[in-house]
């Protein structure tokens, strides 16, 4: 074990705690509320959380890259739906995944898929569980709830021999626009209300759905119930982040993730100093912009972990700039001073670093692999 003064920079760190925390909490409420919580790995890619999330209660994971799929399916996670749009340059690799032995479920919101993916399945010898993605509000992808589109897709996917339809799914990114608490909420009972309607509609016009699945950290943390829903599918809660704070998910002591970095100059004169974190390791998040009107990349901590109330203003490739207008911070924070970054998005963020320093307080107790790439 060593201390995290003995690191190099920039590396990525994990608070064991608040993780096992985070997950535990999400855990207990998705199930509180009745519904299945199938996690989003892609914000941690990390087989260790993966097992923590097992743990506590989770069915199933959501994966948004085929690199993860595989991973999690090499570490005995069977479960698996992969929750961005499929087109036909995977068909062959999910087809193959399922005759291994993997449940790899797809999603579509395309009429022109069910047709060639069960194509493949069969030839696989498999059957593919197929969700249609339904847009609840996002407007980044999926079918209109009240639109043709939704039965005549459910009813294309039902008459292939080799896909299941499996249900719906959605996911309330544009909760990421909401503003405190009431906002949150008010898009949480939309996102909820928009999929339960949906799945009635199609109910009532003969296509039984078999699952409705909706998801996003910040809306699952504010829902009021979660009748007619089946599965929950969050995955920032995880880590969280200064986005999350901001926006009224979580609070800043929920934060698990941050960058260690050193400051390599001081300008006295300008009052800043330079970190070597610069958008490689922090990523170019610039998240919600703070009351006073400054958009950043990030809160710097001590490497204790107290905010020095200080926030990354500039990013180039290994630079990050933190002004600094405080005299005595300023001598504080000579060359080779250790800090940590709090950032903005930590899904992007974690996706820079191959691996996470795990710690517990100041002490380093484990490494976990994050599985980048695609
Ligand atoms: C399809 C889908 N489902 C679920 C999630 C999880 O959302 P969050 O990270 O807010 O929990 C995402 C996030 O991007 C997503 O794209």
């Amino acid at each position: 074990m060593s201390d995290l003064s003995a690191l190099p920079t920039p590396s990525l760190l994990v608070d064991r705690a608040r993780v096992e925390r985070n997950v535990a909490r999400m855990g207990a409420r998705i199930a509180g509320l009745g519904a299945a919580l199938r996690p989003h790995v892609k914000t941690h890619k990390s087989i260790e959380v993966g097992r923590l999330q097992a743990a506590a209660g989770m069915r199933g994971i959501t994966v948004s890259t085929l690199a993860e799929a595989r991973a999690f399916a090499a570490h005995g996670f069977d479960d698996i739906t992969y929750a961005v749009p499929i087109e036909r340059g995977k068909f062959d690799a999910v087809a193959g995944m399922n005759a291994a032995g993997t449940r790899l479920g797809v999603i579509t919101d395309d009429i022109a898929v069910p047709g060639p993916l069960g194509e493949a399945a069969r030839q696989a010898g498999v059957t593919i569980d197929t969700w249609v993605k339904v847009d609840c509000g996002y407007h980044r992808c999926g079918v209109d709830p009240e639109g043709p589109a939704l039965a005549e897709l459910a009813a294309r996917i039902g008459e292939r021999t080799h896909l299941r339809f499996a249900g719906i799914l959605a996911h309330a990114g544009h909760s990421y626009q909401a503003r405190g608490a009431a906002a949150i909420l008010a898009v949480a009972r939309s996102e909820r209300d928009v999929m339960v309607a949906a799945a009635g509609r199609l109910a009532a016009a003969g296509v039984p759905v078999p699952s409705v699945s909706i998801g996003s950290t910040p809306t699952a943390a504010h829902v009021d119930h979660l009748d007619g829903v089946t599965e929950v599918r969050t995955g920032n809660y995880a880590f969280f982040d200064v986005t999350q704070v901001a926006i009224g998910s979580c609070a800043q002591e929920d934060c698990a993730l941050s960058v260690l970095a050193a400051v390599v100059h001081r300008d006295t004169s300008r009052g800043k100093v330079i970190l070597d974190a610069g958008a490689i390791a922090l990523s170019k998040d610039t998240g919600i912009t703070d009351p006073d009107g400054v958009t950043h990349f990030g809160r710097v901590l001590d490497l204790e972990g107290r905010d020095l109330g200080l926030r990354v203003t500039g990013l180039s490739q290994e630079h990050g700039v933190v002004g600094v207008g405080d005299d005595a911070l300023l001598t504080r924070l000579g060359v080779g001073t250790l800090v940590r970054v709090l950032v903005n998005h930590s899904c992007l963020t974690a996706a820079q670093h191959a691996e996470y320093v795990v710690c517990d307080g100041l002490q380093v107790v484990d490494r976990w692999v994050n599985h980048r790439g695609w």
